[in-house]
């Protein structure tokens, strides 16, 4: 990309390791759906569902974990309809949740009937806590649950030939499991499902509650990838949560540890803190020069349709689509803003420089009206811009200076924003404007 390129980084001369980037776009899941559903007080209609799928097949999400169909008829239903909806474009495959028990994997098989393509996704929890307290289990019964859950999915997978399948396991509690348990675990499960390279199969590994730093996360990762046997066979996922606030970092350094693929929701939503945020990863890897193959040039739309479906409203401050992400009410950053802006007319210049703005707004859909607004904080720079995009009025340098006293007064007696009707009004009491 000509337009965002990586930040220079510490020559190698002067560091013990080269630092890694990432340079490809993982495959994406939302698990919007799902994960994001289960966390929310009232969990969506299948109206809300199918809006919420068509959204995320717009911005080209290839694969959407849909639903846990043995959870309840609503989710139930809503799988069965969608498959049947023909509204699942062929590029794109849906997966299910089960939990490790004959009942309920058959059910979710039912639920998919006639689907072309799609990913059952097991998963038990394998760490020292729930196998004692939750589950009051040794390794070996653990272990052998996931055995029986992949025979199962194996099994009635083969009584459905029409269909595409594709098998996800996850350890959940991977991040606080004993490493090598959960490979022997992942290896007895490959062993079942007999993966290929051509035909992998999804080894998804949760920080179902995140309890470490992210390097740590990627550590586990990377020490999974490389002593996985068989690691050709397999896609490796990364699922993370934010609980210590850091679950888009963990699946960064979890993608440059070696996985291939991440799992999260839109803006964040996801049991507790939520999952890692789809939107802040894509965009992070945009404003470095990777495409993420995934589209958010139409933000405002995608984050009404998420607050609707979710009834959560996006952070003012979240990265990217807050509402407030791209604006500036101080002095001196409303300056350097329009210095870059300007620059950028004058010299035609392609790449985005233009101060205190990570990426254009223009690239999500965004005008730059909202990024000069102006309160008491403002300098003269910002109420000059306001009037001239305003009233087309361009003030003199000199004038500004004098300019911004009457409009601080105002916006001190105030004690609110101004908006632009505010800013015209305090010049034509100041220079006597008859209108
Ligand atoms: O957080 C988690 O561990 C999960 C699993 C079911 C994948 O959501
Ligand atoms: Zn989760």
């Amino acid at each position: 990309s000509v337009k965002y390129s990586p930040f220079p980084q510490v020559p190698l001369a002067d560091r013990q390791w080269p630092s890694r980037t990432i340079t490809t776009p993982p495959r994406w899941l939302s698990t919007d759906l799902r994960d994001g559903n289960q966390a929310i007080v009232d969990p969506m209609d299948a109206v809300k569902k199918n809006r919420f799928f068509d959204l995320l097949v717009e911005i080209g999400v290839k694969e959407i974990e849909v639903g846990f169909p043995s959870a309840g008829a609503t989710e139930f239903d809503f799988i069965f309809g969608l498959v049947r909806s023909g509204r699942i474009p062929d590029d794109v495959t849906v997966q299910v949740l089960t939990q490790s028990r004959a009942d309920l994997i058959r059910t979710s098989f039912e639920s998919l009937e006639g689907a072309r393509s799609a990913i059952v996704h097991l998963y038990n929890a394998v760490s020292p806590a729930w196998r004692e307290i939750v589950f009051r289990m040794s390794k070996d019964e653990v272990r052998q649950i996931a055995v029986e859950g992949a025979r199962i999915l194996r099994d009635e997978a083969a009584k459905r030939p029409g269909t595409d399948w594709q098998f996800e396991y996850s350890p959940e509690t991977f991040s606080t499991a004993e490493l090598d348990f959960s490979i022997e675990v992942c290896e007895a499960v490959m062993e079942v499902l007999q993966p290929t390279a051509d035909k992998p199969i999804i080894l998804n590994l949760p920080a179902t509650v995140e309890a470490a730093t992210p390097n740590i996360y990627a550590d586990q990762i990377e020490y999974f990838c490389r002593n996985l046997p068989g690691r050709e066979r397999a896609v490796i996922s990364l699922h993370t949560h934010n609980d210590r606030g850091t679950g888009v970092a963990a699946a960064e350094l979890g993608l440059m540890a070696g996985a291939d693929r991440v799992e999260g929701c839109l803006f964040g939503n996801g049991e507790r803190t939520g999952n890692c945020c789809l939107v802040t990863v894509a965009l992070n890897m945009y404003t470095q020069g990777v495409d993420p193959a995934l589209d958010f040039s139409n933000i405002d739309r995608i984050i009404e349709t998420v607050e609707y479906c979710n009834q959560i409203p996006v952070h003012q401050r979240h990265p990217y689509g807050g509402e407030l992400v791209f604006t500036a009410f101080s002095g001196s950053h409303q300056d350097a803003i329009k210095k870059g802006f300007e620059a950028r007319q004058r010299q035609n210049d392609e790449r985005w420089r233009v101060p205190y703005l990570p990426i254009d707004p223009a690239d999500l859909g965004r005008n730059y009206e909202a990024v000069i607004r102006v309160n008491s904080q403002s300098g003269k720079g910002g109420f000059a811009w306001v009037l001239e995009q305003d009233q087309g009025l361009k003030l003199p340098k000199a004038m500004q200076a004098d300019f911004s006293k009457h409009v601080q007064r105002m916006a001190d007696e105030l004690g609110r924003e101004l908006n632009a009707s505010d800013i015209w009004r305090a010049f034509r009491a100041a220079y006597h404007v008859q209108t």
